[in-house]
């Protein structure tokens, strides 16, 4: 299937604090794809040889767009957010493997952790028959994007360090709080590693429920051939190297070796 595809910013909006939408018209968004996976965006200048992968945030098969959240962390980010509607964009995917439902599916919970959040979106629009419960949590109110948007297709329930927005704490205890009310077919969930390994806390609690989470790692080629995103994975009591950008980024969350 062809996996390079040519892209035309339509639109750049600053959603949140250094925290970018880009709405991308490209051949890549009628092309199959599910929440999880990732595009790989080569950086405009031509100087930065490795791509950038970013999580599709929505796809709108049938208009060809699909829309991108991005924090600028460095200089590859900082020039993508600096673009203005019109620019190509070099685009490789859909890649990697994306999260996935257990048949029958009808309650399910998201939870996602600051640009955790963005991943989850798509699948409010992939699985408009599910029940979704969305659970997210940022460093403050000033950091916050996408709620109105989840709100309207989800139950949503905010959190936030500084108590800014919503609960002041974690998203993990958010959710861990809604368990012991209401359980749910699935828990698919995205963020930073100390939000990931207190996910696993409290998931240890419900074995019961399915649970996958999308991993962020450094990527180089982004296609599975150098390697360079390996993290590890736990299976039948063994323990073996997996590349995050080929064999996931999303895993079911008991398999991977968090520490
Ligand atoms: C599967 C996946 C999905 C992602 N989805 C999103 C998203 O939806 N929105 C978003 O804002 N960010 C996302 N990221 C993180 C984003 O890719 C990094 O923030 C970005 O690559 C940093 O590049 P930079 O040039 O701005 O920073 P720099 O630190 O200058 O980058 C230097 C190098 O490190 C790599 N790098 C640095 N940080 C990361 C990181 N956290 N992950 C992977 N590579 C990194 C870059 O590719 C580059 O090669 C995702 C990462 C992965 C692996
Ligand atoms: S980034 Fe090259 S193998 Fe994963």
């Amino acid at each position: 299937m062809k996996k390079r595809f040519e892209g035309a910013l339509t639109a750049v909006r600053e959603v949140a604090r250094d925290i970018f939408e880009l709405t991308v018209e490209s051949d890549l968004a009628r092309t199959p794809s599910l929440p999880g996976q990732f595009v790989h965006v080569a950086v405009p200048g031509g100087d930065l040889l490795l791509r950038r992968p970013i999580s599709l945030y929505d796809v709108d098969r049938t208009a060809g767009v699909f829309r991108l959240i991005v924090q600028q962390k460095g200089e590859g980010t900082a020039r993508l957010c600096a673009l203005a509607p019109g620019a190509k964009l070099d685009l490789l995917g859909p890649l990697g493997r994306g999260f996935t439902l257990p048949a029958g599916a009808r309650r399910v919970a998201l939870a996602g952790g600051g640009i955790g959040a963005a991943p989850l979106c798509y699948c409010l629009r992939k699985w408009p028959g599910v029940e979704f419960e969305m659970f997210v949590g940022f460093r403050g109110a000033q950091y916050a994007y996408g709620l109105h948007e989840f709100g309207a297709r989800s139950r949503l329930y905010a959190a936030s360090d500084d108590g800014s927005l919503g609960q002041k704490g974690f998203v993990t205890e958010l959710l861990a709080q809604r368990l012991e009310q209401q359980s749910f077919d699935a828990v698919l969930a995205c963020g930073p590693l100390p939000m990931l390994r207190a996910l696993a806390r409290v998931m240890a609690a419900h074995p019961d429920i399915p649970c996958q989470i999308s991993l962020e790692e450094r990527m180089g080629c982004g296609v599975g051939a150098c390697r360079v995103c390996a993290c590890r994975i736990r299976e039948a009591g063994e323990e073996r190297y997996m590349r995050v950008c080929r064999d996931g980024p999303v895993f079911p969350i008991e398999k991977v070796v968090l520490e």
